[in-house]
C-alpha cells in the first residue's frame, strides 16, 4: 500500500480534484494507492469539511495554537507520520514549512503554484503575469525545497492570458487546468515514475509528456 497524506488550507478544490480521479481510475484497487488523511491548518477549511463528509479521515491543526513555525510543523509532522506517507500533496496550503519539515519528508512532498514557475514566485500570481504582458500563464507542480516555490518541476498547465483579463478572470480559467494536471503529478510521483535526483525531478519522455497540459 502506498499512502497519500493531503495538506489544505481552504476550498480544497485540488484536493477534490485529486480525490475524484483516484476513485474514477480506481487508485487503491490498480496501484495499492489511498488517500490516508487530509489535515488542515485551518479547523474551518472548506476542504476538511468535504474530506469529513466523504468519510476520509479529516484532522485540524490550528497554527494559531502553537508559539512558533518550528513548534507547529513538529506538530504537523507528528501527525503525518503514523499514515506512513509516500506522498505529501500540498493542495492550496498557504503556510511556508520549515527547512526541518521539509528535509523530513525530502522528494515526498508535492505543491501546486498558480504560475509557469520560475516565473512568479509567491503570492498575486495571475495579477503579476498580467501585469507584466504576459501571453500565456499556468500553473506548477513541483517538488517542495527549502526555497519558496523554488523545488524540482513536476508538470506544468498552460493557458492563454486574454487582452480583456482580470485576475479573477484569469484565475478561474487556470483552475480547471490546475484540476487536470494535479492528480497526474500525484499518481506519476507516487508510482516512482518521477523521482527527485539531486534537486531535479527525472522521468522519461512518456511521462514527461503527460504531464505538459495544455
Ligand atoms: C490554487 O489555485 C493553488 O494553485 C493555490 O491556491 C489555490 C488553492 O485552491 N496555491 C497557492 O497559491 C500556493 N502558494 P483550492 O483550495 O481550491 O485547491
Amino acid at each position: 500500500m502506498k499512502n497519500i497524506v493531503i495538506l489544505l488550507s481552504g476550498r480544497g478544490s485540488n484536493f477534490e480534484a485529486i480525490l475524484k480521479t483516484s476513485r474514477a481510475e480506481d487508485w487503491e484497487g490498480r496501484f495499492g494507492l489511498k488517500i490516508r488523511a487530509v489535515i488542515s491548518n485551518r479547523p474551518e477549511a472548506a476542504g476538511l469539511a468535504r474530506a469529513k463528509a466523504e468519510g476520509l479521515e479529516a484532522i485540524a491543526i490550528d497554527h494559531k495554537a502553537f508559539p512558533s513555525r518550528e513548534a507547529f510543523d513538529e506538530a504537523l509532522a507528528a501527525s503525518i507520520e503514523p499514515f506512513e506517507p509516500d506522498v505529501i500533496v500540498l493542495a492550496g496550503f498557504m503556510r511556508i514549512l520549515t527547512e526541518g519539515f521539509v528535509k523530513r519528508f525530502e522528494g515526498k512532498i508535492l505543491n501546486i503554484h498558480p504560475a509557469l514557475l520560475p516565473l512568479f514566485p509567491g503570492l498575486d500570481t495571475h495579477k503579476r503575469a498580467i501585469e507584466a504582458g504576459c501571453r500565456v500563464h499556468g500553473s506548477t507542480v513541483h517538488f517542495v525545497s527549502p526555497v519558496l516555490d523554488g523545488g524540482a518541476i513536476i508538470g506544468q498547465s498552460v493557458v492563454p492570458i486574454l487582452a480583456s483579463d482580470t485576475p479573477e478572470a484569469l484565475a478561474a480559467r487556470l483552475l480547471p487546468f490546475e484540476h487536470a494536471l494535479y492528480p497526474k503529478c500525484v499518481r506519476a510521483v507516487a508510482l516512482g515514475a518521477v523521482k527527485l535526483v539531486d534537486g531535479r525531478a527525472v522521468m522519461d519522455d512518456e511521462t514527461a509528456r503527460s504531464l505538459a497540459v495544455f
